[in-house]
């Protein structure tokens, strides 16, 4: 990034769909309970969209308010990070840009799974400090239980809807708000791991027909969740280092929120006490891109995160990717 213009934090919003699917609804849906969710993942809640709600639709939302929290109605260009774009062709960004006032604007996806609020936040922060834009929306939106098989325990027990956004504005390195440096990382030769077989490009020039539960997302979890810590605190470690910080230099560590253990075990590892670690997973699930803003909007809202607040925030998903990101929380007000 150049010395003499940073992207900084200026607005945040976020938004979950009203319907909520409780633990206790899903063991009335397949073999399951309360206690095994909670005490394996964290999670009490999901917040689950209505029939015919798409991911543009809590994207719109989103970034409706982080303009709102921003003080402004329009950017240089909106970058959406979602698992489950409206259409396989085209973007969902800009439909969401031409439905908040901003046709014309520069719009794309990015496709980072759960990594992908991060990777879209490094984008537009490039963009930024290239000189390419001099405001960015970054949009994390997903309507991830479209893509859950309802048989399947163990990720529909996991994942939830919402959306997340922020806005970046040119500034100066070094105010509050400016971000970065960032880490990101992938490792496709475990695709495999967290993947939807059919649908795609491979599938269709196969010829074949999809097999049944082929559209829907496939998890190996034990083995996600082993990748997870092991990437997330790797990647924490990186980024901590590239900016001369220790973990004891962290007030808020805004983890992607998978699963509570995995949250807890990479703060352990990093050496961050766990009152610093923010948590919203209990209430709205794993929400994959939109899963970062979304705490950072709960955190905001219930005090924990403060202006001044150093925050490292880190993710991992699908790919496998991950990635990190500091930055000092600046006073905006979410909305
Ligand atoms: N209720 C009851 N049993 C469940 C269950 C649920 N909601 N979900 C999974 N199980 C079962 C499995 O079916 C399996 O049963 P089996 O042995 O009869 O086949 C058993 O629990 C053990 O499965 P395993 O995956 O080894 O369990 P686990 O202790 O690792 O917990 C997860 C499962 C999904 C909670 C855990 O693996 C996890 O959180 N992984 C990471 C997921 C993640 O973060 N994904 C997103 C990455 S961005």
């Amino acid at each position: 990034m150049s010395r003499s213009r940073a992207a900084v934090l200026s607005g945040l919003g976020s938004w979950l769909p009203p319907r909520v699917v409780t633990n206790e609804d899903l063991s009335r849906r397949f073999d399951t309970s309360d206690e095994w969710i909670r005490s394996r993942t964290g999670i009490a809640q999901r917040h689950v969209v209505d029939p015919g709600v798409a991911t543009g639709d809590l994207a719109h939302e989103a970034g409706l308010r982080a303009l709102k929290s921003a003080g402004t109605d329009s950017v240089d260009a909106v970058v959406l990070a979602t698992t489950t774009p409206d259409h396989l062709s085209p973007a969902t960004a800009p439909d969401v840009a031409a439905r908040l006032g901003m046709g014309g604007t520069a719009a794309f996806d990015v496709a980072a799974v759960c990594s992908g609020f991060v990777y879209a936040l490094a984008t537009g922060a490039g963009l930024i400090a290239s000189g390419i834009a001099d405001s960015v929306l970054i949009i994390g939106a997903e309507t991830f239980t479209t893509i859950v098989d309802p048989a399947d325990r163990s990720t529909s027990s996991i994942f939830g809807d919402g959306a997340g956004a922020v806005v970046l504005r040119a500034g100066e390195p070094g105010e509050p708000g400016a971000v970065g440096p960032f880490d990101l990382g992938s490792d496709g030769s475990l695709a495999h791991l967290l993947v939807i077989p059919a649908g795609g490009a491979r599938q269709r020039s196969s010829g074949r027909e999809p097999e049944p539960g082929d559209t829907y997302f496939h998890m190996q979890g034990s083995q996600v969740y082993k990748h997870a810590v092991l990437r997330m605190t790797e990647s924490a470690r990186r980024v901590l280092a590239a900016a001369g910080l220790g973990a004891g230099d962290i007030d808020r560590f805004v983890g992607h929120q998978a699963n509570l253990r995995i949250l807890d075990s990479v703060a352990e590892r990093l050496g961050i006490p766990l009152d610093h670690r923010v948590t919203n997973i209990a209430d709205v699930g794993n929400t994959a891109a939109a899963s970062i803003p979304l705490a950072l909007a709960d955190a905001a809202a219930r005090g924990e995160l403060r202006p001044g607040h150093r925050v490292l925030a880190g993710a991992f998903g699908g790919g496998l990717t991950w990635g990190s990101c500091l930055f000092q929380w600046p006073d905006i007000t979410p909305v």
